[in-house]
């Protein structure tokens, strides 16, 4: 066999052409390892890829970038008769989704980082793919470095995937961390995040869970065989986060976090997905805890393969250029040998389940009048809606009395329904933190 550099070695063989969409902070770090692993990638896939043209916004912003490469006409590179591969790094539903409509309906394979889009409309890509012969991959859209769509997609395909349950948003993880390890308040820890470059001058993204919620759908397809949307994920932020909810949790040796969860639910006979983002407060035993910074985590519980975590980077842009090119090696180790990726799994189609019918502990924290009977008038209100109190402790006197509950497994809507019915009463000062408690043993 012939090493790669010799004559008729895999450098002397025709070349794949690769466009590129984008090159921000991703986009910019793949066409450099595109480059200087020239070599070592034709030797893995069996064929050099040759970086073809690169589209951007603003050319002049890219004065690193050979000029004849450069285009601003994604379009027009997209549709070239000699690309073979396109990998999308702009991000953003338009005019993402029509380049890669177009890329998937010409069967040129295409490698995406776009969490919104494959979100939004992965179907409709996905579908495009297969009716074309074509592959679409896109491991970098959730969690960027931390190889998992692929584990769920193909090592688990034979497994039966229970629950996923991850920190799969850098930003708001070092947020959180930064509460935690400073007793600072959110506004505080994210001017830090900010002013270290970790949150974004717009952080809303990030901060009220858009971002994760997109990653969220992402998986719950992946583990469960069923289409989900980001429309489908219950979605809540950090921004109400504060000092106090973090202390309190703290107090019950927990941390607060930002989880996606996807579980199947429902009943053998009628199952059903849930898939949700929100705080919760999570055992300080828990692996994901300890996920500090901008760390990302998922930990997965399969039936056969027990629990599992993956766990890095998230973000960044060689990280996730990582993920992309991984991505590409793959696509295009495929195009050599004339074969097809996995295609979407979305047989079991599932329906989603409500919120309110989501069954989860909570720790709720009420300011009340420091006097007798008020415990079992609370108590009553939980007891009226159903949901039962495993533990409840008294912080503070007088004026500063808080009653601290943490409850047994009970549907979302009888939680609230709980704290609808208190807010009302007289010795209710203020309904203060209602906060989801995952990852404690028992029921
Ligand atoms: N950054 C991360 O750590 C990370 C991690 C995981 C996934 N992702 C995903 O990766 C994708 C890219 O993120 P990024 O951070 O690299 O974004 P970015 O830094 O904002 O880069 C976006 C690139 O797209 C180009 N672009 C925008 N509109 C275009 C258009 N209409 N035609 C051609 N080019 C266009 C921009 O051109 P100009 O440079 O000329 O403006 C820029 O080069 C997104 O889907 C993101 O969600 C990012």
């Amino acid at each position: 066999m012939s090493r790669a550099n010799e004559p008729g070695g895999v450098l002397d063989r025709p070349p794949l052409k690769v466009a590129l969409l984008g090159c921000g902070v991703v986009g910019s770090a793949v066409a450099r390892l595109l480059i200087e692993q020239h070599d070592d990638l034709a030797a893995r896939v069996g064929a050099p890829l040759e970086l073809a043209g690169i589209a951007v916004r603003r050319p002049n912003r890219h004065p690193d970038v050979p000029a004849e490469l450069l285009t601003t006409d994604a379009q027009a590179l997209v549709e070239r008769a000699d690309i073979d591969l396109v990998i999308e790094v702009i991000g953003g539903i338009e005019p993402a989704r029509t380049l890669l409509l177009s890329a998937l309906k010409a069967g040129k394979s295409v490698v995406s980082a776009n969490k919104a889009l494959l979100a939004e409309d992965g179907s409709t890509l996905h579908a495009a793919a297969s009716a074309n012969g074509a592959d679409l991959y896109y491991e970098a859209s959730v969690a960027g470095a931390i190889p998992l769509l692929r584990p769920l997609r193909e090592s688990l395909a034979g497994d039966r995937i229970n629950r996923v349950m991850g920190i799969v948003n850098g930003t708001t993880n070092f947020i959180l961390s930064q509460m935690t390890a400073t007793g600072a308040g959110f506004s505080e820890a994210l001017a830090e995040a900010t002013a270290l470059g970790y949150a974004e001058a717009d952080p809303t993204a990030d901060v009220d869970g858009y971002d994760a919620a997109a990653k969220a759908a992402i998986l719950a397809g992946l583990a469960f065989h069923t289409p989900v949307t980001a429309a489908d994920v219950y979605r809540e932020g950090i921004s109400e986060v504060t000092a106090a909810d973090v202390a309190s949790a703290a107090a019950m040796n927990c941390t607060v976090k930002l989880l996606a969860i996807c579980e199947r639910a429902g009943t053998e006979a009628a199952p059903t997905v849930s898939v949700r983002v929100h705080p919760a407060m999570i055992p300080n035993s828990h692996p994901l805890a300890g996920v500090g910074d901008a760390y990302n985590a998922v930990f997965v519980e399969a039936a056969a393969a027990g629990s599992l975590m993956f766990y890095g980077r998230g973000a960044g842009g060689e990280p996730t250029a990582s993920a992309v090119l991984g991505d590409l090696v793959a696509v295009a180790r495929n195009r050599v040998s004339g074969s097809r990726g996995a295609g979407e799994s979305a047989y079991a189609d599932l329906p989603i389940t409500p919120i309110g019918d989501v069954i989860t502990r909570y720790h709720v924290a009420l300011d009340v009048a420091d006097r007798p009977g008020v415990l079992a008038a609370v108590a009553g209100a939980f007891a009226e809606n159903g949901v039962s109190i495993q533990t409840v402790r008294q912080e503070g006197r007088g004026a500063d009395a808080t009653l601290v509950l943490v409850t047994h497994a009970a549907p979302d809507s009888a939680l609230a329904a709980t704290v609808e019915s208190l807010s009302g009463r007289d010795f209710i000062r203020r309904a203060g933190s209602v906060m989801r408690v995952e990852g404690l043993t028992g029921e």
